[in-house]
């Protein structure tokens, strides 16, 4: 449930996904936290490619599922921490990382996928965005903020 401004809409394809995170990403500054929720395949992935296009990061981005982590430097400044927490266990280790030092960079921004690992460890104020499958190439996209 979203409690502030939330918005819906419906993306037709991938590229439509990524305009979105596009999008999102132009409209934050630094020290944001951005959670990407839904199942495997759901776009979480093709958003964050968006999103790292909205900050002028020109490298090719993919999930850091083994690596967890994956930092990019932004053209003007800052870094993009993103995030890919389905392997982690829970809070416990996601502190033997660091995730915390990620969110606490005010000069970085940080992207979420599988935030639901560490529920208790996100910070406050963090935009919610959940993609949802509606059929294959459709996806429900909301963002709370
Ligand atoms: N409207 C859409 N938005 C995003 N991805 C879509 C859409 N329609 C089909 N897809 C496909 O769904 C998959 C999403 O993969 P990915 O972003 O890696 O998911 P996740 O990171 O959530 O596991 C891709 O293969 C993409 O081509
Ligand atoms: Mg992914």
């Amino acid at each position: 449930m979203c409690t502030d401004k939330e918005t819906v809409f419906v993306s037709r394809s991938e590229s439509e996904t990524e305009e979105a995170g596009f999008r999102l990403a132009r409209s934050l500054s630094s020290g944001s936290t951005v959670l990407l929720r839904g199942d495997l395949g759901a776009g979480k992935t093709v958003f964050s490619r968006g999103f790292a296009r909205g900050l002028g990061i020109t490298e090719p981005v993919s999930s850091p599922t083994y690596t967890i982590v994956q930092e990019y430097e932004r053209p003007g400044g800052g870094r993009l921490y993103h995030l890919d927490l389905y392997r982690i266990s829970g809070v416990e280790a996601a502190l033997a990382f660091g995730a915390d030092e990620f969110f606490a960079d005010p000069a970085a921004i940080a992207l979420v996928e599988w935030p639901e690992r560490i529920e208790g460890l996100l910070p406050p104020g963090a935009v919610n965005v959940r993609l949802e499958h509606l059929s294959e190439s459709e996806r429900r996209i909301s963002i709370c903020r």
